[in-house]
């Protein structure tokens, strides 16, 4: 049986100033009227699987509630962290509530809750194709083929086939977020996908796997487990023990050592929102190739993301340029600097 977690921690800084740490990007509709979170787990319709098990920060736990209950999306549970500890903690403690009791052993399917994907029967399909794989003990990630040498995203290089349909290729070497050089060069090689961030594996294979490249992870998760409190749907690893626990992503902790990863190449017009650029690349847009949002005119600009919440944004003139205004904050940057908007939050951070 396939359990879908749905990791809802992140606080997507890039999408300063709409996306928050009260209200991060996960919990904004940011590609319609559906929230991301919704929109995660309406693309599980279809797919043979249990409800969702939702892992989020404590924080966050009445928007998660409240955003499923909009939808009427049963689920398997939330599991709050007291702080986020990143993706291999938070992986470890569904794997570990998902075999609590000793339930079955089912397969996780790992999901963002942060992520557009155009083609979902394309998604529903690779899923599919991932599950023998992952039923035969391997650490299925999905893949994406690059399009350009983004520095953000993890690289996996594949080498042979392992079934005669080619739906799944052995993984020779899964790099995390490399230097702009290397991924240039591994973009350009042909031979690299981009890490989609989701993954599909039984839930003790991801156990043993973190017992032999994350130990201390596994040890602190466990006794975080071993100590939870359970609220009706809500269930609170112990505080002391989780936060005791390394920050560290899935990606460093497990899969870049694992010697049992395949990856499933998915292509369903995959997205990461990671950026203002990113949204406005699977938004609508006019024939000038800009986005707009509320109310806004543009004269004679082009390829702009603009977003008013309460005041009229007018521009001229402009070409590739984000304006995104909220109640306190009004931000403005060329399409090619949006990474750096991160650098605005630290700065927000340190001065507050
Ligand atoms: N519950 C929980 N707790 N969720 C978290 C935490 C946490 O501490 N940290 C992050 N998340 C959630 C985010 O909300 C997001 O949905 C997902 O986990 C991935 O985290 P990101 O922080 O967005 O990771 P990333 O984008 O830097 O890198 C990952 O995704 C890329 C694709 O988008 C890696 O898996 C890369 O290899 C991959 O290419
Ligand atoms: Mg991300």
């Amino acid at each position: 049986m396939i359990l879908p977690v749905i990791m809802a921690g992140g606080s997507g800084s890039r999408l300063w100033p709409l996306s928050r740490k009260l209200h991060p990007k996960q919990f904004l509709p940011l590609t319609d009227d559906a929230t991301m979170l919704q929109n995660t787990c309406a693309r599980l319709e279809g797919i043979e699987s249990q409800p969702p098990l939702l892992i989020c920060g404590d924080d966050h736990r009445f928007i998660v509630a409240e955003q499923l209950r909009e939808v009427g999306q049963a689920h398997s549970g939330i599991l709050l962290e007291p702080a986020g500890r990143n993706t291999a903690p938070a992986v470890a403690l569904a794997a570990l509530r998902a075999m609590a009791g000793g339930a079955e052993d089912p397969l996780l399917l790992v999901l963002a809750a942060d992520h557009a994907i155009k083609d979902v029967a394309a998604f529903q399909a690779a899923v599919m194709r991932a599950v023998p794989h992952a039923e035969a003990g391997k650490l299925v990630t999905f893949g994406i083929v690059p399009s350009a040498a983004e520095t953000g995203y993890g690289y996996i290089n594949k080498a042979r086939a392992i079934d005669e349909a080619e739906t799944a290729f052995v993984v020779q070497q899964f790099v995390e977020k490399p230097d702009l050089a290397t991924a240039e060069k591994y973009v350009s090689s042909g031979e690299f996908y981009w890490n989609s961030g989701l993954f599909l594996f039984r839930a003790s294979r991801f156990i043993e796997e973190l017992s032999k490249y994350g130990p201390d992870i596994l040890e602190a998760c466990e006794k975080a487990m071993q100590g939870a409190t359970f609220d009706v749907d809500f269930v609170r690893p112990a505080s002391e023990a989780f936060l005791a626990c390394t920050d560290e992503s899935i990606d460093y902790a497990v899969m870049e050592h694992t010697r049992d990863a395949v990856v499933v190449p998915m292509d369903c017009g995959w997205n990461d929102v990671g950026s203002w650029s990113a949204l406005w690349e699977v938004s609508e847009k006019d024939e000038q190739g800009n986005t707009s949002k509320g109310d806004v005119i543009l004269e004679d600009s082009h390829n702009c993301y603009v977003q008013s919440d309460s005041k009229l944004i007018a521009t001229v003139g402009l070409n590739d340029i984000v304006v995104v205004e909220s109640d306190d904050a009004v931000l403005v940057a060329t399409k090619d600097r949006v990474q750096d908007i991160k650098k605005v939050v630290e700065r927000l951070k340190a001065e507050n």
